[in-house]
């Protein structure tokens, strides 16, 4: 892109603020901020602004609780023959897992990618190394080294890679498959200008957990599991300690009842908890994200007492290899974060601001579920597969997930 070219395109969508910061920066800078701006489109960040004005009302949708399928009360004999034919699909190499680990740690305090973190145990394991203890464990069992391919971010992609280099990838060499990066979306303030950061380049963020579809389509994973015969993909996210990764029960349950795809659940211990809850939005699989769920609804009790909606999503979703390529063609809808971030102004000082004021824009993964023909959901007891670190301290934090971690593995 031209000197020229740039001044067109950023006067004609009222983001001239950059021709002053392009003056402030030297050859290099300048040629690395033409090329961003090339890149960035100035269509869908005004689309991306529009939606900061919306205002989402839920009381629009009716929702319904969904049914689960509580893995403890299934009978036994329909149990073990999930379990059997989801053994069969994990032996015969059917089976991949896509850890999203492209988030920051911020609320932990954690300045590397979350994966990294050591939650305390007397081992000082890291959160990786205890998904490569459980992968090693399946191994054993299976005979397979299950795939294990992990979305990073660009932010912390790289770091994410010398890690697992420098510790030999915990020899798991064989199943970690491959690091892949999900995409960015440039971050706007309060007016819709793009954000610019220190070293003058327009400030960008991860698209949401969302952009997992896309990123398999776009890094040729997708093409590389039907080469491999893989015919499941649980995705999860990286946090949670005890996600059950290569568990013959989902894929056999899913199998069994001709399901594409299967969140795993368990109940939330409190209409407070942090979690989203599974649904059932106009007639579809859905999930109301607990940042979205009004009041009304996270208090509304069935009539024998029970919360309405207390299926709890954990963000440990199974999906048939089929439905992935369709999830990635059509956009996901956009939530919008409002967020503190710092911002250089016109005369290249850096404001930092006490209250949000700028906007992020994400996808999440199960916005995909009203696309499927059906979800199922399998509902595991809590402390079989639910201990997430989130937080420095208090509720979902290391201290409480290492708790749990203990208790499970008997330690
Ligand atoms: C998330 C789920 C929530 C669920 C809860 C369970 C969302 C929006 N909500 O909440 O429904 O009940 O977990 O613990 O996710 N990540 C990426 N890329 C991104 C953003 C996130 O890979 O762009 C990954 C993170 O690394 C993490 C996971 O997604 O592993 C969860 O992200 P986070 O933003 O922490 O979600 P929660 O608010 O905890």
């Amino acid at each position: 892109m031209t000197y020229e070219e740039f001044e067109k395109k950023v006067t004609s969508y009222g983001q001239d603020h950059l021709i002053k910061l392009y003056e402030r920066l030297d050859e290099k800078g300048k040629t690395k901020l033409l090329n961003q701006v090339s890149c960035v489109d100035f269509d869908g960040a005004k689309k991306l602004y529009d939606l900061t004005k919306e205002k989402k009302e839920f009381k629009d949708f009716k929702i319904e609780p969904v049914s689960a399928t509580d893995a403890e009360t299934m009978p036994e004999e329909l149990k073990n023959e999930c379990i059997e034919i989801g053994t069969e699909a994990i032996k015969s190499g059917k089976l991949a897992v896509v850890m999203m680990a492209g988030g920051q740690g911020t609320r932990l305090g954690h300045t590397g990618p979350k994966g990294t973190y050591d939650f305390g145990l007397e081992s000082h394991k890291t959160i990786f190394e205890v998904f490569v203890d459980k992968f090693k464990e399946a191994e054993k069992k299976y005979g397979v080294a299950v795939p294990w391919y992990i979305m990073t971010s660009k932010d912390n992609n790289m770091e994410t890679i010398e890690f697992f280099y420098e510790h030999n990838y915990f020899d798991y060499e064989e199943g970690i498959k491959t690091f892949f990066s999900q995409n960015e979306l440039p971050m706007l303030d309060e007016e819709g200008k793009l954000i610019i950061q220190e070293d003058g380049l327009i400030k960008e963020a991860a698209n949401g957990h969302g952009g997992v579809f896309e990123a398999l389509v776009s890094n040729g994973i997708l093409e590389q599991f039907k080469e491999k015969g893989i015919e499941w993909v649980f995705i999860c996210g990286v946090d949670n300690i005890l996600a059950k990764v290569v568990d013959p029960l989902v894929i056999g349950y899913s199998i069994k009842n001709k399901l594409l795809a299967t969140s795993v659940s368990c109940i939330k211990a409190n209409p407070e908890e942090k979690v989203g809850v599974l649904c059932i939005k106009d007639g579809k699989p859905s999930v109301v994200e607990y940042t979205e769920l009004t009041d009304e609804l996270r208090y509304a009790k069935k009539e024998n007492g029970e919360l309405l909606l207390s299926e709890g999503h954990l963000l440990m979703n199974l999906f048939n290899v089929s439905v992935i390529a369709d999830i990635a063609k059509e956009e996901l809808p956009y939530h919008v974060a409002h967020k503190k971030s710092d911002i250089i102004d016109e005369h290249g000082n850096v404001i930092k601001p006490d209250s949000p004021n700028a906007y992020k824009f994400e996808t999440f993964i199960f916005d995909a579920f009203d696309r499927l023909p059906e979800l199922g959901v399998l509902r595991y007891k809590r402390e079989e597969c639910f201990a997430p670190i989130k937080n420095a301290e208090g509720v979902d934090s290391p201290e409480t997930a290492r708790k749990l971690y203990k208790a499970y593995y008997n330690l």
